[in-house]
């Protein structure tokens, strides 16, 4: 088993490396009841600063003494509020003890959710026990998704698919071909008004690449 991802709603995921815990994106508003308290987390990763990225990373980070990884600017608004950073740039490696990860272009805006400038919006690509994981953040279809696969192909995207704000059901679906995945996961869809989306749909289209199309529910947590 190379590692177990859990997702908490929203663009959050938990990912499980023989129990230590790594934490993409918390924003906790649909799944209020997860233990987190309870759990080894040692880093936090935040793709942007919108709140519905942000979210609740600053206090973990602070109770759990875990480590935030953001862009520059983010990671020291984290670091002004209590928080153990790890300021990053984009297209660099950077190693942990349980992944090594790399933060690449999204195509979107960021703020601080008291409307500080955030450096520039990421996806993160990371490499757990061998295999590759690319959270897309917030974004639209770019062709950075063209050399992203040529130098680090990834096994699993994670793509929003909810539109209006990020791309829609067929801008990822172009982006899990480009991307060159065999596995996609939905994200960032049927949260809020704006961003519906009919995930069967995706389903099938995905399917129709050849891929595996893993939609995840709530608290579900899947095995790579
Ligand atoms: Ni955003
Ligand atoms: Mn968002």
């Amino acid at each position: 088993m190379a590692f177990d991802l859990r997702y908490l709603g929203h663009s959050a995921f938990e990912i499980n490396n023989n129990e230590n815990y790594i934490l993409i994106d918390p924003f906790l508003a649909l799944f209020p009841k997860y233990n987190w308290r309870n759990l080894n987390i040692k880093e936090i990763f935040v793709t942007h600063g919108h709140s519905d990225h942000l979210g609740s990373a600053i206090e973990i980070a602070k109770a759990k003494e875990a480590r935030i990884t953001a862009i520059y600017e983010l990671a020291n608004y984290c670091a002004d509020r209590g928080a153990f950073i790890n300021p990053v740039g984009l297209g660099g490696w950077v190693d942990y003890d349980y992944c090594k990860a790399i933060f690449l272009p999204a195509f979107h805006s960021s703020s601080t959710p008291d409307g500080q400038y955030a450096g520039c919006p990421c996806s993160i690509l990371f490499e757990i026990n061998g295999v590759r994981i690319f959270h897309a953040g917030d974004t639209c279809l770019n062709q950075e998704m063209k050399i992203i696969s040529e130098m680090n192909k990834p096994d699993i995207a994670i793509l929003p698919i909810g539109g209006h704000f990020t791309m829609d059901i067929k801008s990822a679906v172009k982006a899990a071909d480009w991307l060159g995945a065999e596995v996609v996961i939905p994200m960032h869809y049927n949260t809020f008004p704006h961003i519906r989306a009919d995930v069967d749909k995706f389903k099938i289209l995905i399917e129709d690449l050849g891929k595996q199309c893993m939609v995840m529910n709530i608290d579900e947590v899947a095995r790579f």
